[in-house]
């Protein structure tokens, strides 16, 4: 049976094993702050083309990063999760967990999900200290997003190909107080990747 464990749920007969080295004495190595930068928004929203192109910034920067992508993550630790909503919920409960440990490393996460359910997205926040989850609403329109159609996947979740598709017959819940809202109907990825790391010098 598949059980899927509360976030403060204890699984029984185990403990909590005591580790010398302390998350912030990892960081500490780093010389940064080890933060999440989560992205969500529309498929084809450009989610993973300005996650990219910020990654690339704070690497040129001498950061240390990961970038978490869904297509990417899909293909391997999630590849046996489809896109029901309970999959989906599961889909980003491994992903907090796994963004959540690669900030024990000390590294700045960089995660780009669909990440379509608000709930998902405040278990994740409430994995990690305050200040550590910053929640970035990349805000493009459904028009905007299907008029683009990069992959293709709109026109088929139209024709009933794709079901459970996210914004056609699938919920997408925008966030209500993101740490950061860009318009990439205005703005480039490059831009829009620049005002993050203009967040980031100046709240972190
Ligand atoms: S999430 O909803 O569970 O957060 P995730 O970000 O991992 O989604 O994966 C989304 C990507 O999977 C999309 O960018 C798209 O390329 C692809 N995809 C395939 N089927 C679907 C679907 N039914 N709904 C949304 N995206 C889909």
């Amino acid at each position: 049976m598949n059980t899927i464990l509360m976030n403060d749920d204890i699984p029984a007969n185990i403990q909590r094993q005591h580790e010398d080295v302390s998350p912030v004495d990892r960081a500490r190595l780093t010389g940064q702050t080890p933060v999440v930068i989560w992205f969500t928004g529309l498929s084809g929203a450009g989610k993973s083309t300005i996650a990219n192109c910020l990654e690339r910034k704070l690497h040129a920067g001498g950061h240390h990063t990961m970038l978490l992508d869904g297509d990417n993550v899909r293909h391997g630790l999630n590849r046996d999760l489809g896109f029901t909503e309970q999959d989906r919920v599961e889909n980003i409960r491994r992903i907090g967990e796994v963004a959540k440990l690669m900030t024990d490393a000390g590294l700045i996460v960089i995660a780009a999900f669909i990440s379509p359910f608000r709930g998902d997205r405040e278990l994740v926040r409430r994995l990690l200290a305050p200040g550590m989850f910053i929640e970035v609403f990349v805000n493009t329109s459904l028009d905007e997003c299907e008029r683009r159609d990069i992959k293709g996947l709109y026109s088929k979740a139209r024709a009933g190909i794709i079901p459970h598709f996210t914004g056609i017959s699938s919920p997408y819940e925008a966030p209500e107080r993101p740490e950061i809202v860009l318009e990439t109907s205005v703005a480039t990825a490059d831009e829009c990747a620049d005002t993050i790391v203009r967040y980031l010098h100046q709240s972190v």
